[in-house]
């Protein structure tokens, strides 16, 4: 092991966590066979994974083993957390996977486990991996899995298509969609923080068409489509206000001036500066996405 491939270790309450160690080959086979059902609904996983995983610790990537303070049955493993694809530079980021093992499961020690993991991986070099940025990614019906990254306080940051080529779940392997989660160092590890996506307002005229390019905006975006077509305008801003992404606002513009929609931004408490205002939208795919990326930029500033 070389420098920078230091042993870490991590104490809690009713879990420590530590690199991976050659006596936890036997253990871990003895919880893989105990959990493995469970667990291959998710991910792969074999008795022998560990053996293959020590030979593969380098410095993008690392393996933490939580282990029970107080071993129930014929093993201490609570679960394995991998720390891979390590990338320094201006990143300093890692991605996380990881197994919790019967008859742990459940329990809340690996929701503990992985909160140490955490600190590990922001702790500054030599004690710890001295990253910035961790990343998981779930698939979105494993609902157990987001729901213990949200309450150790990871954001969910967006879907991604076909991102990994997975088997179980009942189904043939396939490419599977994933939802992405994130927590960077120095952010508050709260519990089911809002995810606090940026908020991007378009405020565009009705235009001729029905139903108008504004939906296909609003899908671009991720945000509501608020629309007088179909609500009154004095209900848009209402609405508006209490949209934490933002939204596409659909205006008549015969009806709804530029100094009526300046004082319902206002109201909305939107800075006008951060609004987009169009006239009529494009209709084409190519103008929609322009319109949207002009859209992200006013509103990040
Ligand atoms: C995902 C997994 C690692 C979670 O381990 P666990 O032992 O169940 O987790 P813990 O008991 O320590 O923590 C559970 C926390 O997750 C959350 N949670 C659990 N079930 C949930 C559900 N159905 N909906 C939302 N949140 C849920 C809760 O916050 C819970 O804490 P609480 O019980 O104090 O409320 C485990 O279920 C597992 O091994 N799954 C199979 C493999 C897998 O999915 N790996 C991850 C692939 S991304």
């Amino acid at each position: 092991m070389t420098d920078e491939m230091r042993p870490l270790r991590q104490d809690g309450d009713r879990v420590w966590v530590a690199s991976v160690h050659e006596a936890d080959v036997a253990p871990y086979g003895r919880a893989v066979e105990l959990s493995a059902p469970r667990i291959r609904e998710w991910n792969r996983v074999h008795p022998s994974d560990l053996i293959g995983q020590l030979s593969r610790q380098s410095e993008v990537h690392r393996t933490l083993v939580v282990h029970a303070r107080r071993p129930v049955g014929d093993h201490a493993i609570v679960g394995v957390v991998n720390v891979f694809n390590i990338v320094r530079g201006a990143f300093q980021s890692g991605t996380i996977g990881y197994n919790s093992f019967d008859p742990y499961t459940g329990t809340g020690l690996f929701a503990e486990g992985l909160r140490l993991v955490l600190a590990l991986a922001f702790t500054a070099e030599p004690d710890g991996l001295g990253l910035h940025r961790i990343e998981a990614n779930v698939q979105p019906a494993n609902v157990r899995s987001a729901g213990l990254l949200r309450s150790i306080g990871f954001r969910r940051e967006r879907h991604v298509r076909h991102m990994l080529f997975l088997e179980g779940g009942g189904r043939q392997a396939s490419w599977r969609d994933h939802d992405s989660y994130a927590i960077t160092a120095g952010e508050p590890p709260t519990p089911h923080r809002p995810n606090e996506h940026p908020r991007v307002v378009v405020v565009a005229g009705t235009g001729a068409r029905r139903p108008g390019p504004a939906g296909a905006l609003a899908d671009e975006l991720g945000v509501p489509l608020l629309s007088s077509r179909i609500i009154s305008v004095d209900l848009i801003w209402q609405v508006l206000a209490t949209s934490p992404p933002g939204a596409v606002v659909e205006l008549d513009p015969d009806a709804v001036g530029r100094d009526a929609v300046l004082d319902g931004l206002h109201r909305a408490d939107v800075p006008v500066e951060r609004a987009l205002l169009v006239g009529e939208l494009p209709s084409d795919p190519s103008g929609i996405t322009r319109v949207a990326l002009q859209a992200r930029a006013i509103g990040l500033g």
